[in-house]
């Protein structure tokens, strides 16, 4: 446990170099709001999500969902729907694929 967040830290602090990763960080950090990496909270785990998606995921799937949002009768992981991303495409797929390389 431990570990992987030494590791989560060093990943998010080498990403903060520079205004687009700058970026990139507050996306994130809106994202673990409700994604943390090893737990459910609001939302399931960004390693679940890993688990479940990794390895063969369609990436533009799940950014068109998380573009839309998920309302209260798509639900795959709980009862709690997650709401529509403001944030760019780009951006969100960026994260996705950050995401789904956690595993
Ligand atoms: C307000 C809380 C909240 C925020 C903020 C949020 N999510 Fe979610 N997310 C959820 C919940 C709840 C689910 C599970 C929905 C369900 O049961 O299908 C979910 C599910 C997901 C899934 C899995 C979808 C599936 O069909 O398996 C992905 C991928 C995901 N979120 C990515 C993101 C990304 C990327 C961001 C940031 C842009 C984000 N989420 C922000 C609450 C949130």
């Amino acid at each position: 446990m431990l570990s992987k967040t030494v590791l989560l830290a060093t990943v998010l602090a080498s990403l903060s170099i520079g205004a687009q990763a700058d970026k990139m960080t507050a996306m994130k950090s809106g994202c673990m709001g409700c994604h943390q990496p090893d737990r459910a909270t609001v939302g399931p785990s960004i390693r679940d999500i890993a688990a479940k998606h990794g390895g063969d995921a369609d990436v533009d799937a799940l950014v068109a969902v998380v573009k839309k949002g998920k309302t209260a009768d798509e639900l795959t992981w709980g009862k709690i729907p997650m709401p529509a991303s403001p944030a760019p495409e780009a951006d969100v797929r960026t994260v996705i694929s950050w995401m789904l390389a956690q595993q």
